[in-house]
């Protein structure tokens, strides 16, 4: 049991790689509080983990709204007394060419993807630097290393992320605190389900292992960096993509 003892809050944790990830932490002992805007998938999950015998709560939060993440800070450490991980998961495309990106879609995914981190962490960064120990785990993507063409507002976002994560390494570390980054690929969940079948053909095309990634490739690496064995690893963002680029 890798997270015995342990609470955690995993943003967007109703659908995807956020969804992986809070069945992989309660499998290996965790408390973990899903944390996610869409209430009916909440919910849902919420019963299926619990019906496998799971230690899972949703609690509905808006990681745009400052007031929305603080309410939702506080019914977690109301209900645990404690958050040890939080993984900044939740995340949005609005996906257009700069010529044709609204004022609106480039501002949407910047509420969530930027400011929404931020939001959280520093609620969170509260906490945990009065108990001198805690591990936040930021989820950039391969699109804030190297661009994607049609998501200026979403590379713009990731890219803040990796700088964000940086700098939280650098500040709080000193509190007993880790902060990391994933960097996920091409990976097979809503967000990639909606796109044409021909260009997720392309795109496996792009990626040496020849395959998308699973939500539960990016569960694993998000349990590595929560867990006591990741103790030494500091400000890094791990890339988890399939060999898309080297
Ligand atoms: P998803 O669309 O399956 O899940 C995202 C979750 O975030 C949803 O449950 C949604 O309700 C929640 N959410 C959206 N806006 C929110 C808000 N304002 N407040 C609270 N929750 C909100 O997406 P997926 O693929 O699981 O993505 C998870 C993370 O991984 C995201 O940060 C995404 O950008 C990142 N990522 C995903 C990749 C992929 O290929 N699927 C590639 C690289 C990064």
């Amino acid at each position: 049991m890798r997270l015995e003892g342990k609470t955690a809050i995993i943003t967007g944790g109703a659908n995807g790689i956020g969804l992986a990830a809070g069945r992989r932490f309660a499998e290996e002992g965790a408390r973990v509080i899903l944390a996610d805007f869409d209430e009916q998938a909440g919910r849902e999950a919420e019963e299926q983990l619990k019906a496998d015998g799971l230690d899972v709560r949703f609690i509905r939060v808006n990681v745009a709204d400052r007031e929305s993440v603080d309410r939702m800070v506080e019914e977690a450490l109301n209900a645990t007394g404690r958050i040890d991980v939080l993984v900044n998961n939740a995340g949005i495309t609005r996906d257009a060419t700069l010529m044709k990106m609204t004022a609106e879609q480039w501002q949407q995914v910047l509420d969530v993807n930027l400011t929404g981190v931020f939001n959280c962490t520093q609620a969170v960064a509260a906490h945990m630097t009065e108990r001198g120990s805690g591990k936040i785990i930021n989820t950039s993507s391969v699109s804030g290393v190297y661009g994607n063409f049609g998501q200026t507002n979403y590379a713009a976002a990731k890219a803040a992320v990796v700088g964000m994560t940086k700098t939280w390494a650098k500040e709080l570390g000193r509190k007993g605190i880790n902060v990391n980054a994933v960097a996920p690929g091409f990976t097979m969940t809503a967000m990639v389900a909606k796109m044409p079948e021909k260009v997720i053909e392309q795109m496996k095309g792009g990626i040496s292992l020849r395959r998308l990634g699973q939500p539960e490739d990016i569960a694993n690496a998000y349990l590595f960096l929560a867990s006591d064995e990741s103790a030494y690893v500091h400000g890094h963002v791990l890339q988890v993509d399939g060999g898309i680029m080297m």
